[in-house]
C-alpha cells in the first residue's frame, strides 16, 4: 500500500510528524490557527539555464550563498521549530549545492523534494522523498523554453537514474509541468511520453509578474479544455499517476487566489518560504524577501502547491 509515494512502513516511522500534521489541520479547521506545513528554501543564487517563463531570474540580485552550517541554522530555528512536515528544495538549481541537498535530506528523511530541471546527473540519495524534475513540453517546446539541448540532458540523466539505481528507481522520478501559452497543447503528449518513466506528474500554470505577459494562459476556454483534458486524463491513468486532484484542477480554470497582486483565499501562511539567503519570502514561493520588487499577479496565479490546499479547504 502506497499513499503519495509513502509506504505503510514508512508511514508508521513518521507518525510523531503525522501528529504534528494533525494538530495543525484541526487548530486551523477549529480555532483557525495558522501554522506553516511546508517549507521551501532557495538553496542556491546560482541556475545554468535562463528559461523565459522563469520568475527567479526577474528578482535576482546578490551572488551571495550560506554556508551548509548556516543553513543547519535555518533547518533548526524556522523548518524544525515550526515541525514542518515536508521540505521542497528549490533556487536556481539546488542539484548545483549537492553539499546543501545532503544536509536537508539527512535532517528530513523521506521527506525532502527536490525540484530541478534535471540537467546535471540525478544523485542517488536513499533517503529523499523524491525529484521533481520540471518537463515543459515535448522535447521542441520544452527547448524553446529551457534553452538548447535541454529536453535531451534531463531525459539522458532520468533514464540513466533509473537504469543505474534498481527496479525501484523510477518512484524516485516524479514530473512537474508549468503550462503556459507555449506548451498548452502538449499537455497529453508529455504526460504519454513521461508515463512509464516517472512515478507522478503534477500540473500547474504559469504565474506572471505583470499584466500582458504573453505566456500567461487566459482564463476562457482554451485554458477549461487543457484543465478538462488533464481532469479526463486523470480517468485514463487510473493508478494516480495524475497528482493533481479534481477540485484543484477546477480552481485552476479561474482566478482561485487573490486581487491584484494580494492574496485573498490564497493560504500563504501553509509554506514557509526562505530565500538563499534565509530571509522569509512573501508573499509566497515565488515572491521575494525585498518588498521593492516584482510581485506575482495573484488573481492571475496558476501556482499549483498553494491552490492544492485551497482544493482542500485550507485558504487564507
Ligand atoms: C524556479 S524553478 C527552480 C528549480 C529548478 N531550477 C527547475 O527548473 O525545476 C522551480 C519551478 O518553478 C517553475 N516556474 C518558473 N517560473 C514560473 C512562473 N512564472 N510561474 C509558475 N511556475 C514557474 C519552474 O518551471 C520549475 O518547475
Ligand atoms: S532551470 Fe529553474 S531556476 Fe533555472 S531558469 Fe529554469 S526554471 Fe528558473
Ligand atoms: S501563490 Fe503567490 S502569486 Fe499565487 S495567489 Fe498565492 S500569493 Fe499570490
Amino acid at each position: 500500500m502506497e499513499i503519495m509515494g509513502r509506504g505503510f512502513r514508512q508511514i508508521i516511522q513518521e507518525t510523531p510528524s503525522y501528529f504534528h500534521l494533525f494538530l495543525k489541520y484541526g487548530s486551523y479547521k477549529l480555532l483557525n490557527k495558522r501554522s506553516p506545513i511546508y517549507g521551501s528554501a532557495d538553496i542556491i543564487n546560482v541556475c545554468n539555464l535562463h528559461c523565459s517563463h522563469c520568475y527567479w531570474w526577474l528578482n535576482r540580485k546578490e551572488n551571495e550563498e550560506l554556508t551548509v552550517e548556516q543553513w543547519k541554522q535555518i533547518i533548526e530555528n524556522k523548518f524544525k521549530k515550526n515541525h514542518i512536515f515536508i521540505i521542497t528544495l528549490v533556487g536556481g538549481e539546488p542539484t548545483m549545492r549537492p553539499d546543501v541537498v545532503e544536509l536537508f535530506i539527512k535532517e528530513f528523511p523521506k521527506r525532502v523534494c527536490l525540484v530541478t530541471n534535471g540537467t546535471f546527473p540525478l544523485k542517488k540519495y536513499d533517503d529523499i522523498y523524491f525529484y521533481w524534475i520540471s518537463i515543459d513540453g515535448t522535447e521542441e517546446i520544452h527547448n524553446k523554453i529551457r534553452g538548447k539541448d535541454a529536453y535531451a540532458m534531463s531525459r539522458k540523466n532520468i533514464m540513466d537514474y533509473i537504469e543505474n539505481n534498481g527496479e525501484k528507481a523510477w518512484k524516485d522520478i516524479w514530473i512537474t509541468m508549468t503550462i503556459n501559452s507555449l506548451n498548452y497543447k502538449t499537455v497529453k503528449d508529455v504526460a504519454e511520453e513521461w508515463h512509464d518513466y516517472s512515478n507522478k506528474i503534477g500540473f500547474q500554470f504559469h504565474t506572471p509578474f505583470g499584466k500582458g505577459d504573453p505566456l500567461w494562459l487566459p482564463f476562457g476556454a482554451e485554458r477549461t479544455k487543457v484543465v478538462d483534458d488533464i481532469i479526463s486524463m486523470k480517468k485514463q491513468y487510473d493508478d494516480d499517476y495524475i497528482i493533481n486532484p479534481t477540485s484543484q484542477l477546477e480552481l485552476m480554470k479561474k482566478n482561485w487566489g487573490g486581487k491584484g497582486t494580494t492574496p485573498v483565499d490564497c493560504p500563504t501562511w501553509a509554506i514557509l518560504s526562505v530565500d538563499h539567503m534565509g530571509r522569509e519570502k512573501k508573499p509566497c514561493c515565488i515572491g521575494s524577501a525585498d518588498k521593492d520588487t516584482m510581485k506575482p499577479i495573484c488573481e492571475d496565479c496558476g501556482l499549483g502547491c498553494y491552490s492544492v490546499l485551497v482544493g482542500y479547504g485550507i485558504k487564507g
